[in-house]
């Protein structure tokens, strides 16, 4: 089996030779071929540059054996394209001015034009998709509807669920619609997989997230169909397990918080599952990596429809070694 015939297999449950594995963030700053890339290129020229997207996108599978490369871009380009500037300040994390901060400022968005606004995406998607090897599934992605909000209206999203729930929903209708075009241009692109980070949706209780969050992932799913299979991810998922079940997303992403045979017995056969290794674990020694990774791999034991990865992003403090580590013990079976 090649790569992507084996994540194919994970995400739709079919029978495989192995768990596929891949890391949120493979690309990234605990790579010193990263680090010289990003002290010649801002972060923001990285993304748009396709020609250095791809590099980026492909640092990781020169130096491990992984089973999928994920495009290099961020989810931050899509309230850009709506209107909002985005900077990157060191230290600082993502900014987006002006920040929305009451219903009134929501007449101020505007339906990019999708074609036009991410051609920069479209281009390094078709760039990658001919330079990876076609055994290696390319991931596409965009970020969930609430988590977007959330960083459009600097993390207020939360306050909107009680203070403006219909302007929030106005809110999340937009940034839905503009979701499903940008996950279909990455599919028409070359895009084998898409993965939605609705990181924050965590944050929410269950009855708002079914509310708030998952009608409109729901609905980007729906429409975007032809684009599947769909990974969802979600940080503190552990109780909206139950409703991410619902969404029509093939693979689930779990949190290192939440316990694999819960999330087994919560899901049942409905769907795969991705994850759930602590980040943390990369800081430690290889020989930890392995025990731990061979210990998640027996939690699984022959439960179609796994794909292993870390429960979040890679620490930029991430020790390389530990990263193989990590991959080579799920190409081994465990050993
Ligand atoms: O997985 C990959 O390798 C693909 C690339 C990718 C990036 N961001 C590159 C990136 C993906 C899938 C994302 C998703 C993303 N971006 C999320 C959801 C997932 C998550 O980890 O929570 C979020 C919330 C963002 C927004 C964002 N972009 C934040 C909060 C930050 C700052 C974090 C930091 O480490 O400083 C970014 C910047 C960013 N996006 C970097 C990378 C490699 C670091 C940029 C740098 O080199 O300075």
């Amino acid at each position: 089996m090649n790569s992507k015939e084996r994540f194919l297999a994970a995400c739709f449950r079919k029978p495989y030779d192995r768990p596929p594995v891949w890391l949120m963030r493979q690309a990234g700053r605990y790579l010193p071929e990263y680090r010289l890339l990003r002290s010649r290129h801002d972060f923001i020229e990285l993304c748009k540059n396709p020609e250095l997207s791809v590099e980026a996108t492909m640092q990781p599978l020169e130096r491990f054996r992984l089973d999928a490369a994920i495009i290099f871009s961020d989810i931050l380009f899509v309230p850009e394209a709506m209107g909002q500037t985005l900077t990157f300040n060191e230290g600082e994390g993502p900014r987006l001015s002006p920040v929305i901060s009451s219903p009134d400022d929501l007449s101020g968005l505007k339906k990019p034009d999708v074609l036009a606004a991410f051609k920069f995406l479209s281009d390094a998607v078709t760039r990658a998709r001919k330079k990876i090897s076609p055994d290696i599934p390319l991931i596409g992605f965009v970020g969930g509807p609430y988590t977007l909000a959330k960083y459009m209206t600097r993390d207020n999203a939360k306050g909107w669920v009680r203070k403006h729930p219909e302007a929030l929903k106005e809110l999340l209708e937009k940034i839905t619609d503009v979701l499903i075009d940008v996950v279909e241009l990455q599919s028409r692109s070359g895009a084998d997989v898409i993965q939605i980070f609705d990181t924050w949706a965590g944050e929410l209780s269950d009855d708002d997230y079914k509310k708030f969050a998952l009608p409109y992932v729901s609905k980007v799913i729906a429409e975007a169909k032809a684009c599947e299979p769909f990974i969802l991810y979600c940080r503190k998922c552990g109780h909206i397990l139950e409703a991410m079940a619902s969404s029509g997303a093939q693979v689930l992403s779990i949190d290192p918080e939440t316990s694999i045979e819960d999330a087994i017995a919560i899901v049942g056969e409905r769907v795969a599952l991705q994850g759930n290794l602590d980040p943390k674990l990369l800081l430690t020694t290889p020989g930890f990596v392995k025990q731990e990774t061979s210990r998640l791999l027996s939690k699984i034991g022959g439960r179609r429809g796994h794909i292993i990865n870390l429960g979040h992003g890679i620490l930029q403090t991430s020790l390389p070694e530990c990263v193989e580590a990590m991959v080579d013990t799920v190409i081994h079976g465990g050993k």
